[in-house]
């Protein structure tokens, strides 16, 4: 008997419906009781109304083993397609806990794959939903193969395409390392943890006892292992995160960053400034006061914020065009640089240029952190991707220098020399190859041991030095600093030098790629 197009239509529905019920009530209600959200309603909150176009929704597994063939979904556990984020085209996946773990299979990921591949093809961000139990252990070798095909897509569209990661549930083994190689990744507190081998391994291998959260939670990663870069107190906000971040983004590397209309007019002064840097170069002051005084409506969205918190990185616009803003933050350290500062801000740079994100360098640095930890630590190495990043970048690179410049510190933090296109300084700038006191006591040392007041005529040589050095007029007679401007007008040269350099055209020698010492 020929089929009836009122059965097609009922079999389709009877599909959706399945494949709409996930996991199924039950699953779908642990999935609540864990505070955490479905896949769908997550994807429901991320795209703007209505936007959402499904893909592969009735995808499904071929395993034949363990029982396999009798538990197929459409779906198969891992919600697939494209929408809108403010109007501009994403692609997102979220995977489904409720069905199989979310474990990912041969079919799973072949459905990551194919949006990822179209994301390429039209230059649109990905965002993925990350929440399973790993490979699908009755799939074998087929799912570590989809999760390698998934990494080699993740590498390819890096620096095409902003790739997100939000990690919303279990990410563990290998599968981490997808969200690795991605630019950005969330995790929401409590619910979320990544880690290479468990609790249950580390017990086994070292003796170590460790809890899941302390090993690899949201608070662990963004304040001591650096891997996450945003961390949020539920789904909800970590997703409004992903849409906050998105906003700065371009949709891919041949896209200008999306300009926004700003209430907060170019020139504002902003008589603060002239009085938050104190005299004394050794007291502390708040860099993030610094930025939140200069940027459009004093809005800041830091990346990483608990951690390296010596140096603060962070999106912000300024007269409604994004910009990366890179920090050293004085309160911190006295804001030196070491190993976790320079790596952080080493990606953090690399990301802006990625995406034609101008980078604005604001510097108070006293030179590199010393110490045996640093050095055994590898601080050459990792100092030098900071330095690699910036020299490479070819985006506008603006810096103000507000108050201490020093050493191989003042090189690295976007200096004229690393082809910054423009470098601004306040009069409390200090730029010299290290500070007073130690200077005089390496340059003067045999005077000072000779005077009969060794105390008088070492204050008599740091005051020499300080008026010599510890000001930014000898770096702008050399043409090393362009401009010497009023704290208060810093927004109002700012929003100037990004209209100047928003046509910036600048290229590398021919090359395969650079070697960025990793
Ligand atoms: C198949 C899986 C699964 C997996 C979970 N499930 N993980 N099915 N493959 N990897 C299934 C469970 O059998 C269960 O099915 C359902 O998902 C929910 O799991 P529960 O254990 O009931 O949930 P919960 O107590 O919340 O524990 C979640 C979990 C745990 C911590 C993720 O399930 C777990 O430890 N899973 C195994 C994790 C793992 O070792 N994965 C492989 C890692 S190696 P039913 O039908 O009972 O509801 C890896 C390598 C990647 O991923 C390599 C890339 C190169």
């Amino acid at each position: 008997m020929a089929r009836t197009r009122e059965e097609l239509l009922q079999r389709l529905e009877d599909l959706n419906q399945r494949a709409l019920q996930g996991g199924g009530a039950d699953r779908i209600a642990r999935q609540h009781a864990a505070g955490k959200l479905t896949a769908r309603e997550r994807i429901d909150l991320l795209l703007d109304p209505g936007s959402f176009v499904e893909l592969d929704r009735l995808v499904a597994h071929h395993c034949h083993d363990f029982g396999m063939e009798q538990q197929k979904l459409p779906g198969d556990g891992v919600v697939t397609g494209y929408g809108a984020v403010d109007g501009r085209k994403v692609f997102v996946f979220a995977q489904d806990f409720t069905v199989f773990g979310g474990s990912l299979g041969a079919a799973y990921a072949s459905k990551i794959c194919k949006i990822m591949d179209l994301a390429m093809k039209v230059g649109a961000p990905v965002v993925g939903l990350n929440d399973s139990g790993g490979a699908r252990i009755q799939e074998g070798v087929e799912s570590l193969a989809g999760y390698a095909d998934i990494f080699l897509r993740n590498t390819l569209a890096s620096g095409v395409i902003p790739q997100l990661s939000a990690i919303m549930g279990p990410c563990a083994g290998g599968a981490v390392y997808s969200p690795a190689i991605t630019d950005l990744i969330f995790m929401v507190e409590n619910t979320s943890y990544m880690f290479i081998t468990g609790p249950e391994v580390i017990k086994a291998v070292t003796h170590e006892t460790v809890t899941k959260e302390e090993l690899g939670g949201a608070s662990t990663h963004a304040s001591r292992s650096g891997v996450a870069h945003f961390t949020a107190s539920d789904d909800r906000a970590c997703i409004a995160q992903l849409r906050e971040v998105l906003a700065y983004l371009p949709s891919n590397n041949t896209e200008d960053p999306p300009r926004k209309a700003s209430t907060d007019a170019a020139d504002r002064e902003s008589t603060a400034l002239d009085t938050l840097v104190p005299v004394e170069s050794n007291r502390p002051y708040d860099m993030k006061e610094v930025i939140a005084e200069i940027v459009d409506e004093g809005v800041f969205t830091e990346v990483a914020p608990m951690f390296a918190m010596n140096m603060v990185c962070g999106f912000a616009r300024i007269d409604g065009r994004p910009v990366g803003v890179v920090a050293n933050q004085p309160a911190v350290l006295a804001g030196c640089l070491d190993i976790n500062a320079s790596m952080k801000a080493a990606r953090f740079v690399r990301f802006c240029d990625c995406f034609n994100i101008p980078l604005v360098t604001f510097v108070d640095v006293p030179g590199f952190l010393p110490g045996t930890d640093q050095e055994y630590g590898g601080i050459i190495k990792h100092g030098a991707k900071l330095l690699f990043a910036y020299a490479e970048a070819t985006v506008a690179k603006i810096t103000v220098i507000t108050r201490k410049a020093y050493g191989g510190a003042y090189d690295v933090m976007a200096s004229k020399h690393i082809r910054a296109d423009l470098n601004l300084a306040w009069p409390t700038a200090e730029i010299a190859v290290m500070g007073s006191d130690g200077a005089v006591n390496i340059i003067h040392k045999g005077e000072i041991d000779k005077s009969a007041d060794p105390a008088a005529t070492r204050s008599r040589f740091v005051d020499q030095y300080q008026r010599t050095f510890a000001n930014p007029f000898k770096a702008a007679e050399l043409g090393f600093i362009d401009e010497v401007i009023h704290p208060r007008v810093t927004r109002q040269r700012l929003a100037r030098a990004l209209d100047l350099l928003k046509d910036k055209r600048e290229t590398l020698p021919q090359k395969k790629h650079g070697n960025i010492p990793l």
